[in-house]
């Protein structure tokens, strides 16, 4: 499978993605990344010989034409999967209708709960502390048109600690998102993903 990542920060989850289309976990290949800034994601991109694109949306006037640029992008390298690996802009109504079921995001927090608009980052793992969690996790999910709302494909679950600080907890999650995310990847190259209404099934 050719994937396209969308990443805005420091982008372990994408290095990790990486790795697994090297040592052989996945069959896929990073084809493109997509970042709406600078950021140390495009700079592992680019040392390793992938093409980025930096797109800020608010370059645009609406959404429609940002929607535009993006999907001229994706269309260069026809990706089989988009991948949100830490991307915090909302991905345009065109370019999920035209990439229906087949781009993914990774939050981290188990959702429905601490997701949403604005919800990112140590953001997520201070709100989990404040309102005194015994668990956390990672969600994998099939994109629509909400923040952190399509259909959830797979969760991991993570004990929080009582000495836990945002950064602590942010770490033991992204250390199982280095899990989840990768087998959510191969679950699409092995064509095992059925999507009915908000229900995402995993075939056997
Ligand atoms: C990850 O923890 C990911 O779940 C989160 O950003 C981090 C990116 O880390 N995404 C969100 O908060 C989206 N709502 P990374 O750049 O090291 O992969």
């Amino acid at each position: 499978m050719k994937i396209a990542v969308f990443v805005s920060g420091t982008g372990t989850n994408l290095l990790n993605i990486i790795k697994k289309t090297k040592d052989g976990f996945l069959k896929s290949e990073v084809r493109l990344v997509i970042s709406d800034r600078g950021c140390e994601a495009i700079e592992i991109s680019r040392s390793g010989g992938i093409q980025t694109a930096i797109i800020d949306p608010k370059n645009y006037p609406d959404e429609s034409g940002y929607g535009k640029v993006l999907m001229q992008n994706l269309e260069k390298c026809e990706p089989d999967l988009v991948v949100l690996a830490g991307f915090l802009k909302r991905i345009p109504n065109s370019v999920v209708k035209n990439f229906a079921n087949r781009i993914i995001n990774v939050h981290p927090a188990l959702l429905p709960s601490f997701g949403g608009k604005g919800m990112y980052g140590m953001k997520v793992h201070r709100a989990v502390l404040d309102y005194g969690c015994k668990v956390s996790g990672a969600t994998v999910h099939v994109v629509d048109t909400e923040y952190d709302h399509g259909p959830v494909l797979l969760q991991r679950c993570v004990p929080v600690k009582d000495d836990d600080t945002p950064e602590s907890l942010a770490s033991r999650i992204h250390q199982v998102e280095y899990e989840v995310l990768p087998e959510a990847i191969k679950l699409f190259e092995e064509s095992r993903v059925e999507i009915e209404g908000r229900k995402a099934f995993i075939k056997w």
